[in-house]
């Protein structure tokens, strides 16, 4: 992409950029809780999370000492809650050590890959470092024309980017990859990139990612984990109708190994 490209799609974000809640700040702690958050969830779920989240808990020093069971009844709903237990962690060693402000230092801590990594080094500290999620991937992939491997990608990204402009970039790639150069059907008339991309128009015509069979949410551990979780932040009994004690007991002992119960002689709580 030439530094014409890259403006080109500065100033599509400019006009056409979402406007999210964590976009507003610099902050890093907000940046890193909405990060988090987006790992594994999609932005409009996480927005009401988010806002309650900050409500609940301002800063670091907020998250690192309340108690868990208090971070787990906020976070509860959105999911994956190893998440929460993992950000109060981080929490905790920032109050300890201080920010980390590179991508290396930001990469230790808990609950932190690569991709958050970068994306909070880019939007709080303004390193400038690509942050390559599954849209940033989709949209360099079609752009050029090719795949690359991992580490390949992320050079390729490196590259792409405009000088000290990482944050508005990275914001900028993934939103036209969420709206635009969408996994299915890509949206190629309305893309600031078409001139310039090597997939243009065919861009929805490569196989599809294999879906396998769905199972029903209902019958994952996931979902079993979830409703236990939820039904402690309410105080009532670990259980949930209808389904069966050996799942209920594998469900609490992958809660009990993953910290996110306490099993007492004669009770279940949260940590
Ligand atoms: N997904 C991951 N990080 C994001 C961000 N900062 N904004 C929107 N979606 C995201």
């Amino acid at each position: 992409m030439s530094a014409a490209v890259a403006g080109r799609l500065l100033r599509w974000y400019e006009g056409h950029g979402r406007s999210l809640p964590w976009r507003a700040t610099r902050e890093p702690y907000p940046v890193l809780v909405s990060e988090v958050m987006l790992q594994q969830t999609q932005a409009a779920r996480v927005i009401p999370f988010f806002e309650r989240f900050l409500g609940r808990f301002p800063d670091e020093a907020a998250l690192a000492g309340a108690p868990t069971a208090d971070v787990l009844a906020a976070w509860s709903g959105l999911g994956y809650n190893r998440r929460a237990l993992a950000l109060q962690r981080a929490a905790r060693a920032i109050v300890a050590h201080g920010w980390p402000r590179s991508e290396a230092g930001l990469r230790a801590l808990p609950g932190v890959g690569p991709y958050t990594a970068a994306a909070v080094a880019s939007f709080a500290f303004d390193a400038q470092v690509p942050a390559v999620d599954t849209n940033t991937r989709r949209v360099i992939e079609r752009l050029d024309g090719r795949r690359r491997a991992p580490a390949a990608l992320r050079r390729r990204a490196a590259a792409l980017l405009p000088a000290g402009r990482a944050a508005a970039f990275n914001h900028a790639v993934m939103d036209l990859g969420a709206t635009v150069c969408t996994a299915r059907a890509p949206r190629c008339a309305a893309c600031p990139l078409r001139d310039a991309c090597r997939s243009r128009g065919r861009a929805g015509d490569e196989a599809p990612t294999p879906r396998s069979p769905r199972m029903r949410f209902e019958d994952t551990d996931r979902y079993v984990r979830g409703r236990l979780v939820a039904a402690l932040v309410r105080g009532d009994e670990p259980s949930v109708p209808g389904v069966a004690s050996a799942r209920l007991r594998r469900a609490l002992d992958g809660l009990e190994r993953d910290g996110l119960i306490v099993r007492e002689a004669d009770r279940v709580r949260l940590p």
